[in-house]
């Protein structure tokens, strides 16, 4: 008999994160009559204890602020948690007391709104014996398994919005403008923007591209008189060397790597082979920010109600998913044991390069 349930956001933040929270609550403790723990900081708040128990008011307009009233946290993964002891910082498997505490506090299950690091953590626990619902969201979509992840859409249209005012400038300027997106291993947010905001040139992680390629289809364009080109590039994107723009790592990161620095890469490159000046505009965490669009409002309320109608159900290890517009459930394993990456010959690079858009390959 569930009686009392925990909810937590893990990884990095996006919009949308709050009407996931807002219908959780709000389904939570109107249709089934269950109290809610919101756990702080993502899995730190489990280990810690540090939650809020959560009344109907508190999710109250909260339906369209961007971030995570909950806070998140990406470091913080429950089976190498840092702590300090003896002023040594050691990795420990906090595990057993995060089971011990939903026990004391008689939190029979929890759903967890998270990427894949913070699903692969569930995936664990719930191996563990806890009672898990898990519910995807990241602005990369590469989640497999689901259509579409809490977030992506809004990123689509705010990186969509940026490709439209460079074209803009690029064109009374003369100008080729470079747009780096975030996307680290998956290319969705700058092949979809791309394509909805007519960019002339998509670079993504998947599809590796030779830059003498990518400046000859900036000349080709000048040659018919078009004098400026808008090329959307994800920070993870390959050149057919193999390797990617700048690439840093930071060990407290559940994804160690860090990669910025492609779209300066490419706008020098670009300038010197075309002789065209060449600008860079890095949209980096503007595309995390903000109110929700709506999909991404509508998608995080059925993921919500559906995540508590699965408690319900008692279908635990599950997480919730989006196919062919229908909400249905998958395994942790399945949600989370293959990344989702662009198909180098899908239909979205298919009907991009049917209408000229160039991918440098
Ligand atoms: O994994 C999602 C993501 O949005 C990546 O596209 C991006 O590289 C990363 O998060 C940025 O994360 P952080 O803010 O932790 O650097």
């Amino acid at each position: 008999m569930i009686k009392r349930i925990g909810v937590l956001t893990g990884g990095g933040d996006c919009p949308g994160l709050n009407a996931v929270i807002r219908a959780v609550v709000r389904t939570a403790m109107l249709k089934y009559g269950y109290e809610v723990f919101g756990y702080k900081n993502g899995y730190r708040g489990l280990v810690l204890n540090d939650f809020v128990k959560f009344t109907s008011d508190d999710v109250s307009g909260i339906l369209d602020k961007g971030g995570t009233i909950l806070g998140t946290s990406n470091r913080d993964n429950p089976f190498e948690f840092k702590v300090e002891k003896d002023g040594e910082i050691k990795y420990m498997d906090m595990s057993d007391r995060i089971i011990e505490n939903m026990d004391i506090f008689g939190v029979d299950a929890l759903i967890v709104i998270g990427g894949d690091g913070t699903l692969k953590g569930a995936e664990r626990l719930y191996r563990k014996g806890v009672k898990v619902i898990g519910i995807p969201k990241t602005i990369d979509n590469d989640i497999s398994s689901t259509d579409f992840a809490v977030g992506f859409m809004t990123a689509v249209d705010i990186a969509t919005d940026a490709v439209d005012k460079l074209h803009s400038t690029a064109e009374s300027y003369h100008r080729v403008m470079i747009l780096e997106v975030m996307g680290k291993h998956a290319g969705w947010t700058a092949l979809e923007a791309g394509i909805a905001g007519g960019a002339d040139v998509i670079l993504i992680p998947e599809i590796p591209y030779d830059i003498n390629k990518v400046a000859q289809k900036i000349l080709e364009r000048r040659n018919v008189g078009k004098h400026f080109s808008i090329v959307v590039a994800s920070e993870g994107a390959k050149c057919i060397d193999g390797k990617i723009a700048v690439e840093t790592t930071n060990d407290e990161y559940s994804d160690r790597i860090r990669h910025d620095g492609i779209g300066n890469r490419l706008a020098d490159y670009l300038e010197s082979l075309t002789g065209i000046e060449s600008r860079v505009t890095v949209l980096g965490h503007l595309q995390r920010g903000g109110r929700p669009n709506p999909f991404d409002r509508i998608l995080s309320t059925r993921y919500g109600v559906a995540a508590v109608e699965l408690v319900d159900y008692e279908k635990f290890g599950t997480v919730v998913s989006l196919q062919q517009n229908r909400i249905t459930h998958v395994t942790f394993e399945e949600a989370v044991s293959q990344r989702k990456q662009v198909p180098p010959d899908g239909e979205l690079v298919r009907i991009a390069k049917s209408v000229g858009v160039g991918f440098g390959d």
